[in-house]
């Protein structure tokens, strides 16, 4: 017994509160305290909408993560919330630190998590996986992401680099293009060079405003992607 309380990490998947696993849905109910990420304390959290049918009596606190790349800041507000879960922690608290789509991919629970641990490293952990954006996408559109022998890749756009994008085109049949930045139309001008057969496309998977298109034209894709949930598949 390390006198602390419990820390799990739930993926919510993608949007539909149906897309939970009964394992994320059973631990909800039971939790003391739900961490739910938001942008601002007045956001409406589009995580704490997927799970909010589910909740019973766990007090909902918000963790306050600014939109910016600056590592400092981004640190800063991390820290304070690894601080706030350890005095719940301490008060013998099961708590739940909420994520959408899958808690391992590209998520700020992962940071939350190691410095959780190296902070407290007796602390007792599970995560719970979730449906990703990317699972999403190839199911809604029932295209494989592999089959056989196929390779495939996932990449950050707001990371691109047009050298290393020429040599995964190479070598892979699929590329997930996933985390547009704002103004990503330089980009997409540079992956438009490269031939695909099919281009997939999903705009805010299970939120307002959902669209989904299966035929893109290369051309087409720049329009589409100038929002931050959106999601390209594209195939060779
Ligand atoms: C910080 S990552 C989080 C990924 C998430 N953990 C997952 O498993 O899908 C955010 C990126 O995931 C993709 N994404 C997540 N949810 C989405 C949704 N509802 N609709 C479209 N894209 C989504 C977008 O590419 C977005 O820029």
């Amino acid at each position: 017994m390390s006198g602390l309380g419990k820390f799990y990490g739930v993926g919510v998947g993608p949007g539909d509160p149906e897309l939970l696993t009964i394992k994320a849905v059973k631990i909800l109910k039971s939790a003391d305290i739900i961490y739910v990420p938001t942008k601002t304390e007045k956001d409406k959290s589009f995580a704490y909408s997927i799970i909010s049918e589910y909740i019973k009596n766990s007090i909902i606190k918000p963790a306050k993560f600014p939109m910016s790349y600056n590592g400092d800041v981004l640190k800063q507000h991390r820290e304070k919330i690894v601080n706030d879960i350890i005095e719940d922690l301490k008060n013998l608290k099961t708590v739940i630190f909420i994520t959408i789509g899958d808690p391992m991919l590209y998520s700020t629970y992962s940071y939350i998590l190691k410095m959780l641990k190296d902070k407290l490293p007796d602390v007792e952990t599970e995560t719970i996986p979730g449906i990703s954006s990317v699972s999403m996408l190839a199911c809604k559109s029932e295209t494989p992401l592999v089959s056989e022998n196929e390779k495939f890749v996932i990449y950050p756009v707001t990371h691109f680099d047009e050298n290393e994008f020429k040599k995964i085109y190479e070598t892979c049949d699929s590329i997930v293009l996933m985390k547009f930045p704002k103004n990503s139309k330089e980009i997409v001008e540079k992956i438009n060079k490269f031939q695909f057969k099919n281009i997939i496309y999903m705009k805010n998977i299970c939120k307002d405003g959902e669209e989904i298109r299966f035929d893109l034209e290369a051309k087409e894709l720049y329009e589409e992607v100038r929002k931050y949930f959106t999601i390209v598949l594209l195939k060779k």
